[in-house]
């Protein structure tokens, strides 16, 4: 795509995700020498801004971006556009494609014949469908591929989510279709699928006759704090856990694909989803943050828009058993939860007991994929502690990011993902029957959870969670063992 001329129109561009998230990517990119200088970057929205209005709406956030200065700002700036229109409205559509060609035809698409676009969402799913329908007849290029990225909530069950699947087919073919999940795009997520299949180590004991149990963990330091109302429709197994932490057990679970083909990665991915049995909600518990009379921090129910009655879940934990040859029976834990005692999302993958202990009792052997923050990978080992005594001490092999390689930075998530879509790389996206796949597994116990079967249990704002969270993995089979932790400040 560098040699031709490409779009990349955000729709929804004064909106939050765009701000934060798209645009920063975008120029992250640019900053890399990896957007076209030819590019054009247009945003619309229904706001009547100036060009300069919405340079100035968005400056903020891109000044934040690593790299900047004024001059590349400016460099920047000087291919972002505006267009303001409404969503339901052909006309201003044509009106955004006059815009385009324009653009296009000012870096050199009359003369190449090319000119590629990218359609950017950055809106509520509930509008895809008709916002689609109504740009794609008049705004699609008609002298090169055009590109749609979407992102989560896909639809709130499964239902809900084959209607989304359904009616965006209507308009945009699955190829042209990128659902983002940002999780696939972190940097220690990516390299999954490369430790598992370029190294020989782990190979042999990738399975249930090694590995005790795989726990995903998702925490953050904070609450909902002002989004309250909007969480409470969906708590934290579907904004977490249904999407971002099952792509990452499915990295871990899936077995190798038959090549590095979008198709093929994907294939494995949903084949190994298909193999989850759905959870109950003997496989689930639930928490809700409340206040912390210490430090002040409010309550989940203290949030405007939150009824005081809400059993909306902050916190929650679940088991999911895989039935196939390779993992039958070893827990695959999600821990995930909002307002506890730090920001971390690791995997762990405990291994079992060595068999016939020399040295008595020996801890675990864990490999952990920290993805944030401080990315590194770790085995957790035993070895002889130095000196003339005979005493074990617990370690690790450890290879953390910002030591190993010191002068690579790294890529925020929607940067890499927004290069893939440029690329046409579909690797990393969420494919249809993936997202089918894994609905099925929550559609029930969700259900369930949203009629208020099961009442949160309480734990404080900044602790570690539900005390009975700890009970329900140890019942599983995961034993903390050994009292030593992996400290990112003193790899600095
Ligand atoms: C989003 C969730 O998808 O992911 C948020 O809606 C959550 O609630 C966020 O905070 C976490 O992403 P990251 O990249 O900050 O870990």
């Amino acid at each position: 795509f560098r040699s031709a001329s490409v779009s990349v129109i955000v729709l929804g561009a004064s909106g939050d995700l765009a701000k934060k998230k798209t645009l920063p990517a975008l120029y992250g990119l640019f900053l890399r020498g990896l957007l076209p200088a030819e590019a054009a970057v247009v945003g619309y929205a229904r706001s009547d801004l100036s060009r300069a209005d919405f340079h100035d709406r968005i400056s903020p956030n891109l000044e934040k971006v690593d790299g900047s200065s004024d001059d590349s700002l400016a460099v920047f700036l000087g291919q972002c556009h505006y267009v303001s229109g409404q969503y339901d409205s052909s006309e201003d559509f044509a009106a955004l494609h006059d815009e385009l060609i324009r653009l296009e035809d000012e870096a050199g698409a009359s003369e190449s014949g090319e000119a590629h676009r990218l359609f950017y969402l950055a809106l509520p799913p509930k509008v895809f469908a008709s916002v689609s329908a109504t740009f794609e007849p008049v705004a699609m290029s008609q002298r090169g591929w055009n590109r749609v990225v979407v992102e989560k909530p896909f639809g709130r069950d499964l239902a809900s989510s084959n209607e989304l699947v359904a009616a965006l087919a209507e308009t945009f073919t699955e190829d042209q279709q990128f659902r983002i999940d940002h999780y696939l795009g972190k940097e220690a997520a990516l390299n999954m699928v490369v430790f598992r299949f370029a190294n020989l180590t782990f190979q042999p004991l990738w399975n249930r006759n090694y590995i005790s149990t795989v726990e995903i963990t998702f925490k953050e330091p904070f609450g909902t704090e002002g989004r309250g109302g909007y969480f409470d429709e969906i708590g934290i197994v579907r904004d977490v856990m249904q999407n971002h932490l099952l792509q990452l057990l499915a990295l871990t679970a899936m077995e190798r694909p038959i090549s590095l083909s979008a198709e093929d990665v994907r294939d494995e991915k949903v084949k190994v989803l298909r193999c989850i049995e759905p959870l109950t909600l003997d496989d689930i518990l639930i928490g809700q943050y409340v206040a912390n009379e210490e430090t002040g921090k409010p309550g989940y129910t203290d949030d405007d828009g939150v009824p005081d009655d809400s059993r909306c879940a902050t916190f929650a934990t679940a088991a999911f058993n895989i039935r196939n040859e390779r993992w039958d029976g070893v827990p695959f834990i999600i821990r995930c939860g909002k307002a506890l005692n730090e920001r971390k999302a690791n995997i762990r993958i405990q291994l079992r007991d060595t068999p016939g202990q020399l040295f008595g009792d020996a801890a675990r052997n864990e490999l952990v994929f920290r993805i944030q923050p401080s990315e590194a990978i770790y085995l957790k080992v035993m070895a002889k502690k130095p000196g003339l005594g005979d005493e074990l001490v617990q370690t690790e092999l450890d290879l953390t990011y910002h030591s190993r390689f010191p002068c690579e930075t790294i890529p925020d998530a929607y940067e890499r993902l927004l290069y893939d879509v440029l690329r046409g790389d579909r690797s990393h996206f969420v494919r249809a029957d993936e997202l089918e796949a894994a609905w099925r597994i929550f559609d029930d116990v969700l259900h369930k959870l949203d009629d208020g079967a099961v009442e949160p249990l309480p734990y404080v704002y900044g602790s570690r969670g539900p005390d009975a969270a700890d009970d329900f993995v140890a019942a599983r089979g995961y034993v903390r063992s050994g009292d030593y932790s992996w400290q990112a400040s003193s790899q600095q």
